[in-house]
């Protein structure tokens, strides 16, 4: 479907994974908010993509930062009908015991807190509307299944508390005409991903785009990979 008339806010698009959905979803139709903290990064993103004709918006923030958030939802356009919460750290490949506190707050704020604030805050928008769509960008390696394998402690126990937030809001909205899914878009080259991981920007932005653009009555309170349900 495409998003003419709809607008869409996406943290972390100031670069990697994030800047390549906004741009898909700019494309698409959507006027874009972009969000990430850097605010010089975020406006040299933001020129980027308006220089390639797209209707992109920007607004510094944390998005672990309550006041922060307010602050941005209040800068929205005129409502909300896409939220991908797409930001996102990592801590140090070290074990539990070896993990600053530090490093652990950090990583839960921003990966966790961030996305619970965001979605809190954008359902009564969407309520409104009588539309929306949410897209969460997990990893892999916060699945049950076959991610939980150690190291990056705070890394994988925050995607499997964002898997967990997606499905049990989910199951908040069933029957209402917001969708709510969490994909992971594999191991990509960005600055978090490094330069020798296998995935374009582009591979790694497709699946959420195509969540952000599913047609009523499509499928929520899923966890994908590639345009497939993977499992939990
Ligand atoms: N790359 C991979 O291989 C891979 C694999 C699986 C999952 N993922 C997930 O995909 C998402 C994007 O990853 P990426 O590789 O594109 O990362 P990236 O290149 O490191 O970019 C992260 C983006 O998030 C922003 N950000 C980080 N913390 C933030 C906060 N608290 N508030 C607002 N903005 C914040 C950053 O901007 P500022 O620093 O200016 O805030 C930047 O725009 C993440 O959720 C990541 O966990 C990535």
């Amino acid at each position: 479907m495409n998003l003419d008339g709809k607008i869409a806010l996406v943290t972390g698009a100031s670069r990697g994974i994030g800047h390549e959905i906004a741009r898909g979803l700019a494309r698409a139709g959507a006027r874009v908010l972009m969000v990430g903290r850097d605010p010089e990064r975020l406006e040299a993103a933001r020129a980027g993509l308006a220089g390639e004709g797209l209707d992109v918006l920007a607004f510094a923030a944390d998005v672990a930062d309550a006041a922060a958030v307010d602050d941005l939802v209040a800068a929205l356009p005129g409502g909300l009908d896409v939220l991908v919460n797409n930001a996102g750290q990592i801590d140090p490949a070290v074990s539990t015991w070896d993990l600053p506190v530090e490093a652990w707050d950090d990583v839960i704020a921003s990966n966790l807190r961030g996305p619970f604030l965001l979605c809190r805050a954008a359902v009564p928008l969407m309520r409104a509307r009588g539309w929306g769509r949410i897209v969460n960008v997990s990893s892999g390696m916060g699945a049950f299944a076959d991610g939980l394998d150690g190291g990056h402690p705070a890394y994988r126990v925050s995607k499997a508390g964002l898997n967990a937030l997606t499905k049990n809001l989910a199951a908040e909205l069933s029957g209402q005409p917001i969708l709510v899914n969490v994909m992971c878009p594999g191991w990509v080259r960005t600055d978090m991903g490094g330069a020798g991981a296998p995935r374009s920007v582009e591979e790694g932005a497709d699946t959420a785009i195509f969540l952000a653009t599913l047609p009523d009555g499509g499928p929520s309170g899923k966890f994908w990979r590639d345009r497939a349900e993977i499992p939990w």
